[in-house]
């Protein structure tokens, strides 16, 4: 209903998707930034977390002491956070007219925990659909970034990993390989080149937001 709404009234549900440092969070702040200066109503959340009781699931879901998370707790931890933050936060703004920008949403957990976990996708997909009220984003911009390039980026950023972060090289070719079929199976996804240059990036995502 609300995609519907949003054809009409203009207003927009925005997510960002894309491995670890991908530069997500980094373009989602740009672009509420660029907004807020066009005098748009506007917010930014993130994923896992952006409400107190999905803060409280963030940590546990980012807590190094799980070593010994199953998958299928990982995803319905992801899950129940999400279908939070989507009651609480993101469809209220969206009925007032906000342009909502949201840092990884349910594409996260068919990239991770499907593709990369190994759930079954068909499973994935129901459990999304519960997770969201069947909202899904207008527009989803998947930045691209091999393996490789995360490695270098967090040799550059010298930063320690998170449980999720910690895990190998076939387990990231897997999500990376995931992403990629996801956005090629769906219209609203643009795959943009993660290691272009930040402002290049920017002005690419503006445009196709207008051009929608
Ligand atoms: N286009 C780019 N080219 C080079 N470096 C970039 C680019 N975009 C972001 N970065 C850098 O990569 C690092 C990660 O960026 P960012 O935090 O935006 O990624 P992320 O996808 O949100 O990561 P995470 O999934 O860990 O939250 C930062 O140091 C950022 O400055
Ligand atoms: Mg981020």
């Amino acid at each position: 209903m609300y995609n519907l709404l949003s054809k009409y009234l203009l207003i927009m549900f925005i997510t960002f998707e894309g491995i670890d440092l991908s530069g997500k969070s980094t373009q989602a702040k740009l672009l509420y930034e660029y907004l807020k200066e066009k005098k748009k109503k506007v917010i930014i959340v993130r994923e896992p977390g952006g409400t107190g009781i999905s803060e409280k699931i963030r940590n546990i879901l980012l807590d190094k002491k799980n070593f010994n998370m199953k998958y299928i707790t990982e995803f319905l931890l992801f899950s129940a956070s999400r279908y939070q933050l989507t009651e609480e936060i993101i469809k209220p703004h969206l009925k007032r007219g906000y342009y909502v920008i949201c840092d990884r949403y349910y594409d996260s957990s068919t990239a991770y925990q499907g593709y990369g976990g190994e759930i079954d996708i068909s499973i994935i997909n129901k459990v999304n659909k519960i997770a969201t009220g069947n909202l899904i984003p207008d527009l989803s911009f998947l930045i691209d970034i091999s393996y490789k390039e995360n490695l270098k980026r967090r040799e550059r950023m010298k930063k320690s990993h998170d449980r999720i972060e910690q895990k190998e090289i076939s387990y990231y070719t897997k999500v990376i390989n995931g992403y990629r079929a996801i956005a090629k199976k769906d219209k609203r996804f643009k795959v943009l080149d993660g290691t272009k240059p930040i402002s290049d990036l920017q002005k690419e995502i503006i445009k196709l937001i207008f051009k929608k």
